[in-house]
């Protein structure tokens, strides 16, 4: 099979990251880039050795020596041109999170399935070793039947204060579905991807806009509170059509004790628990009457994660796979999550997902 060649849409900050992936992939070669900004594609171009750009992102999509497109833009982009890469044959992974909402979503897999390529979202959290080895501990069955989870991520005072996260005409939303997608879409592939029924949820901002609020993440920027429209925190309880429980924190400002971002999990089943990043497996003899703590073994990660999904999307069209190694369907049960917190915020009642 000769090399598949790729086209990056969206050139800044992320797509940075998943440039190292194309070039370490032994099936992958970045051919041109696409972005609003001609700043934005003589930087990218210089730095990367990439000839060819434009700022019609219809170029790329419709180039036929393009078979991966990466759509590395700002959120709202992610469903229209993935449409259109698809409907053009071309495979495409997206940056999370895969679109703002389930309706989008479920147009992006009609899409997929129409073309016969794959779609996979960009969820970088499952390619770190950490991650990996949880995952393969949970499937051997470690932890039995998970029935309840906690999981977070909370940044202390680390808003990212650009248009592009605070705007909701470019993001399509905040924290909620900034952060909230990561944490929740690794919780979930942990638990198996139980179907979620009902989430009673809060979306606010508090902290944002404070005259003089900054972020300690984003070179000290203060908080575009004028312009900014979405919410910097969200809370979840969800339950799932299996009996299982989640309870969910994010935010993008608080004063909380860890600096930058304090990211973690616990999964607790009826034969163990687990905490994710520390990796351990908690577990109980009730002859013995004794507890039992124990490490996973991980094995050092080959690439940094971002890196790693590129290349293992790029093995997954070699291998002709069937499905990608982050089916859309799985991100369609988080956009669903993500979306009844924001309906819950507005009714201030429980919401079933059946009726979102
Ligand atoms: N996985 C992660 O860890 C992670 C981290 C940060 C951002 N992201 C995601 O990556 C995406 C981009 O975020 P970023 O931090 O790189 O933003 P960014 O602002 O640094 O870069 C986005 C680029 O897209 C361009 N752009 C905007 N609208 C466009 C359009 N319609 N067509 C073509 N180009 C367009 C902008 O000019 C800019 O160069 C977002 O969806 C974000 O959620 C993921």
């Amino acid at each position: 099979m000769s090399t598949l060649k790729v086209g990056v849409i969206g050139v800044g900050g992320i797509a940075r990251v998943h440039m190292p992936g194309w070039a370490a992939s032994p099936h992958t070669e970045v051919i041109a880039g696409a972005d609003v900004s001609q700043e934005a594609l003589d930087k990218w171009s210089k730095e990367w050795g990439v000839p060819i750009t434009t700022t019609n992102s219809a170029d790329l999509i419709n180039d036929p020596a393009i078979d991966i497109i990466d759509i590395v833009t700002p959120n709202s982009y992610h469903a229209p041109l993935t449409i259109a890469a698809l409907e053009a044959g071309k495979h495409v992974i997206c940056e999370k999170p895969l679109a703002a909402t389930p309706a989008e979503i479920q147009s992006m897999i009609d899409a997929r399935n129409k073309s016969g390529k794959l779609l996979m979202t960009a969820q970088h959290f499952r390619f770190k070793g950490t991650s990996k080895a949880m995952k393969a501990e949970i499937d051997s069955g470690a932890l039995g039947d998970i029935y309840h989870a906690r999981s977070w991520m909370l940044r202390r005072i680390a808003i990212p204060a650009r248009p592009g996260f605070l705007m909701k005409e470019h993001s399509s939303g905040g924290a909620t579905i900034d952060i909230g997608v990561h944490i929740l879409d690794l919780t979930l592939w942990f638990m198996g991807n139980p179907k979620p029924v009902s989430v009673t949820g809060v979306a606010r901002t508090e902290i944002a806009k404070i005259p003089g609020a900054f972020s300690a993440w984003d070179n000290y920027r203060e908080v575009p509170s004028d312009i900014m429209d979405v919410e910097e925190m969200a809370l979840g309880f969800v339950r799932f059509e299996n009996g299982a429980t989640l309870v969910l924190e994010v935010s993008w400002m608080l004063h909380h004790d860890t600096p930058g971002e304090d990211m973690q999990m616990w999964l607790y089943g009826n034969q163990g628990g687990a905490h994710w990043p520390k990796d351990e497996i908690y577990t109980t003899n009730y002859a013995t009457k004794q507890l039992y703590n124990r490490a996973l073994q991980l094995t050092k990660d080959e690439n940094e994660a971002h890196a790693q999904e590129c290349i293992e999307f790029a093995q997954a069209i070699v291998d002709g796979a069937e499905t990608s190694p982050v089916p859309a369907e799985q991100s369609l049960q988080v956009s669903q999550i993500l979306n009844a917190i924001y309906e819950s915020q507005k009714t201030g009642r429980e919401v079933l997902i059946a009726d979102l």
